[in-house]
């Protein structure tokens, strides 16, 4: 099984391909470096002793995403980290936000519909539930109006997900609505 992680180097993505790694599926990373740096992929070499293939690709530039989807026909499944995430730039550029958020996931849809098969975690944000009337927040918990640029881009990100696969049986996707995670792998 070989597993396209977008934003692999980031904070969750790479912790993601480690425990990827470690359960021996082949895993290709790409990321643009805006949020992340290339020595993490040493990181998780030596964690791991075998590290994942990388490709510097921004997703923002369409016509690269379909052509890295030409030379990787064997992809099984994505795991779709890559976006901007700081509520407060959002809210300061919400135009970088559209772009990045959702251009970026409407061209990895446009591709993963080509595939015969696909199928597609989307890193989704418990900022869709807003100001929830009852805590603890469970999934049965309503999305409420989002609060930022960066809260809509999740939202709509999920509704464009849920409106494609409604005509597209191939692809089969879930939305995790992720709250704040902390901490690193125990090697620190
Ligand atoms: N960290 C959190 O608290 C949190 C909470 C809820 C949801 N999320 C979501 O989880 C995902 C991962 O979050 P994170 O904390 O690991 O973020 P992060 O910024 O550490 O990782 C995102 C990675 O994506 C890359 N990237 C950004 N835009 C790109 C593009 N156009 N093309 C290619 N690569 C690109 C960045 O360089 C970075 O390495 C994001 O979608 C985020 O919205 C995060």
């Amino acid at each position: 099984m070989k597993i396209l992680v977008t934003g692999g180097l980031g904070f969750i993505g790479s912790h993601v391909v480690v425990e990827l790694l470690n359960k021996s599926y082949d895993v290709i990373v790409v990321d643009n470096l805006s949020n992340s740096t290339i020595d993490v992929l040493e990181g998780i070499r030596t964690i791991c002793n075998k590290e994942p293939e990388f490709e510097k690709l921004d997703l923002r530039d369409k016509l690269a995403v379909s052509d890295f989807f030409v030379r990787n026909q064997d992809i099984n499944g994505v795991i779709h980290f890559a976006a901007s995430k700081a509520v407060g730039e959002s809210v300061e550029d919400p135009l970088l936000y559209y772009e990045n958020n959702i251009n970026t996931l409407v061209y990895l849809l446009q591709e993963l519909q080509k595939l015969p098969k696909s199928n597609l975690i989307f890193s989704s944000s418990c900022t869709v539930y807003g100001q929830a009337d009852v805590l603890p927040i469970t999934e049965s918990a309503p999305v409420k109006p989002a609060e930022s640029p960066y809260g809509n881009t999740k939202q709509v990100g999920e509704e464009i997900i849920a409106d494609v696969c409604k005509v597209n049986s191939s692809l089969s996707a879930i939305a995790l609505r992720y709250f704040n995670p902390i901490g690193s792998h125990h090697s620190g």
